[in-house]
């Protein structure tokens, strides 16, 4: 495979394939009354340091009793503010965080008496202000002082996709040229890249280490974490400069994305095909001409998948490893996985399938849950440790995201059909605003706010934004949008679904 398979952002001259026009909040008088009021919360909850906008706090919450660190501009919250800034035409603050975070990531890192890698970007920060002294400071969290000491495998990835969305949608390529911005991308690819005793592409993690960040057995080779590695990977490569060292990552990184969108594929992939035939595996195959790969025991298999399954439409499932499935739908990893093309465009649109299918299941009246179904009873105490916040169909258990709107647009957009982003942005429009922009929704159906919901939790509000955006001017989804590679590019096609 040679480097010219993935696209590059060097190869396009300007701003991108796909133009961003410049949207300011001034010459739409016009605006929607919801769209405007998140635009004000958005701006709201932006951070100073030292006069400069370097992101946006998680929440602006002040009726909440507990801020615990939602007063902090959270990596993985901050990208779909950034996004919005971007497709308004404003990338400053954008330009800024990617900046500071990398400053950040240059500290020395301690937890107790142990150094992290010098890759490792924060989970958080948080900007104290003196007001005495008339001086700002930084303080970052890399997972000591989050609870549970989750390490924050997500924040490094994010850091370089936003990185490519700012290029793309700047096209300035000055900011990624810096050697302190190559630098960064080549430390984060050393944490990843490393060679161990994996017999994976996958990357192996903790548990909670990204969005879901407590305890929800998401550990091993989450696919959260998977697509989200596969899109940095792919980000990064186009933005490499093609010197000695940046080569030396190049070459690694295009040898590991073949594997791993070959592995995941192959062995991530569900659909009533394969699910019929681990449902029929024989186990205890030994050598490599073994069906069962994994020693997957068809017992394992939970009961619902055999109702849930459409015989139309797959999604990847939540983690594979030795004798080891799980069956969960996750929804940020399989909209990440269509919008890098970690997806095949088959399984693309299969996972669109999936979800008009399982409508009920998946929306309901909130789009969008973050995994399903829920743990209940001996499970969700076993694999949670009896974690209170997140019993059955609450927060990371089978709970309903908001901001996972602006993941679903956009792959619907890519995919060819808008109008299943048409219907989860009119659910959320019926109710976000009323309710006062939650964090999250509880309930099988997310019709409850969620026991300990943040109000005005900012990426619920840039999430809203973001989608509206991208349904309004759809080239706006090339920012965070990948190309399958270009010998296995499909046609264009447009399902008949898009008007
Ligand atoms: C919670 C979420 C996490 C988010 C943080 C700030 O900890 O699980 O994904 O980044 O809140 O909003």
């Amino acid at each position: 495979m040679s480097l010219s398979l993935y696209d590059s952002a060097h190869s396009l001259d300007g701003r991108s394939g796909w133009d961003t026009p410049v949207f300011s909040m001034k010459d739409s008088s016009d605006l929607n009354p919801m769209v405007k009021e998140a635009w004000e919360a958005l701006c709201r909850s932006q951070v100073y340091f030292r006069g400069k906008p370097v992101g946006t706090i998680a929440a602006y919450d002040h009726a909440s009793e507990e801020v615990l660190n939602y007063d902090q501009v959270f990596v993985r919250d901050f990208v779909p503010s950034a996004l919005a800034f971007l497709m308004k035409g404003e990338p400053d603050t954008v330009k800024n965080f990617l900046l500071k975070t990398l400053h950040i990531q240059g500290q020395d890192k301690m937890i107790d008496k142990f150094k992290l890698g010098d890759g490792a970007m924060p989970a958080s920060f948080k900007v104290l202000h003196n007001p005495i002294k008339k001086t700002d400071s930084i303080i970052a969290d890399f997972g000591e002082s989050a609870i549970g000491r989750v390490a924050p495998v997500d924040s490094g990835f994010w850091w370089i996709i936003l990185l490519r969305a700012y290029t793309k949608s700047t096209g300035d390529h000055s900011l990624a040229e810096r050697p302190e911005c190559q630098k960064g991308m080549r430390l984060i690819l050393s944490l990843c890249l490393s060679e161990g005793f994996d017999t994976f592409p996958t990357l192996l993690c903790a548990d909670g280490c990204s969005m879901v960040d407590r305890r929800m057995g998401i550990y091993g080779y989450p696919i959260e974490i998977q697509a989200l590695f596969f899109m940095a990977l792919r980000s990064a490569l186009s933005m490499l400069k093609h010197d000695s060292e940046g080569k030396e990552f190049m070459e690694k990184i295009v040898k590991r994305l073949h594997a791993l969108s070959f592995h995941m594929r192959s062995y991530f992939w569900l659909d009533f095909q394969q699910l019929n035939d681990i449902y029929r595996y024989k186990t205890e195959e030994y050598s490599h001409t073994a069906v069962n790969k994994f020693n997957v025991i068809p017992d394992s298999i939970p009961d619902w998948i055999f109702d849930f399954m459409p015989l139309r439409g797959g999604y990847f499932v939540g983690n594979v490893s030795p004798a080891r499935m799980d069956f969960r739908w996750f929804a940020l990893g399989n909209c990440i996985a269509i919008l890098s093309s970690l997806a095949t465009p088959e399984q693309s649109m299969a996972i669109m399938d999936l979800i008009e299918a399982r409508w009920e299941e998946l929306v309901g009246e909130m789009p969008l849950k973050i995994c399903y179904p829920a743990m209940e009873s001996h499970e969700w105490r076993i694999v949670t440790g009896c974690d209170p916040k997140n019993t059955r169909w609450s927060y990371h258990n089978g709970g309903t995201w908001p901001v996972l709107l602006w993941l679903l647009t956009a792959a619907s957009i890519k995919t060819g059909r808008p109008q299943i982003a048409r219907r989860a942005i009119e659910l959320a429009e019926a109710r976000l605003l009323k309710d006062g922009w939650p964090e999250y929704y509880d309930g099988k159906s997310g019709r409850f706010i969620g026991k300990q919901a943040r109000k005005f939790q900012t990426w619920s509000i840039a999430g809203y934004l973001v989608a509206k955006m991208m349904m309004d001017d759809p080239t706006h989804v090339g920012m965070i949008s990948m190309e399958e590679e270009k010998h296995m590019k499909p046609p264009l096609r447009r399902s008949s679904s898009w008007t």
